[in-house]
């Protein structure tokens, strides 16, 4: 897809393991002429809920046995390359991608993480954020590097914890500001297109 600028947007590939709200935002952030990314795959692990959105957006899009962890990278290196993928986003993809792969897509691979990282690597974050009485979570948006939750930070969101938060409610306002951090991650490494 070519802009006004000329300049071409970046085939961008999603990997999903659940609902999708992130891919969704990410498919309508990518849809503004202003966007680099245009999104041309989408990974899943498993049937997701998400997948829902590669058919209402026409997307190409295929689910990957993980349970053949030798050959899933490399069938997923396959389709990344018929489909001409310059960027990953990981948004809610629940496997753990090898050294190898990573270090083919040095650079681009970013993820969004539900906490203020390096606080709360992994998972059940908000639970752990309440229990330790923090008075902030948040989001990050970050680079990935071949330690769990560990690459680059990009941009992070914090979000206030009061006092009777469940992890229900934390997690849904952390949601509402993932969507809004993503896109200003995406913007913020590709400031030129
Ligand atoms: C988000 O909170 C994301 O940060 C985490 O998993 C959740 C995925 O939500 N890694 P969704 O599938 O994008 O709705």
């Amino acid at each position: 897809m070519k802009r006004l600028s000329g300049l071409k947007k970046i085939r961008t590939a999603v990997f999903i393991s659940g609902t999708g709200s992130n891919l969704e935002n990410l498919i309508k952030f990518s849809l503004k002429k202003k966007s680099p990314i245009c999104i041309k795959f989408i990974v899943s692990d498993n049937k997701a809920k998400g997948l829902f959105f590669a058919r209402k957006y026409k997307i190409k899009s295929k689910i990957f046995n993980f349970m053949n962890e030798d050959k899933v990278e490399y069938k997923i290196l396959d389709s990344l390359k018929k489909n001409k993928i310059n960027l990953i986003c990981l948004a809610g993809f629940m496997k753990i991608l090898s050294k190898d792969f990573i270090k083919l897509f040095d650079g681009k691979i970013m993820n969004i993480h539900p906490s203020l990282l390096p606080k709360y690597k992994g998972l059940n974050t908000h639970q752990r954020a309440i229990k330790n009485r923090e008075k902030y979570s948040g989001c990050t948006v970050h680079f990935v590097n071949s330690k769990l939750d560990s690459g680059r930070i990009i941009l992070q969101k914090k979000v206030r914890i009061y006092k009777k938060e469940s992890p229900e409610s934390l997690a849904k306002k952390i949601l509402k500001q993932e969507h809004l951090l993503y896109p200003r991650a995406i913007k913020k490494i590709f400031p030129n297109l």
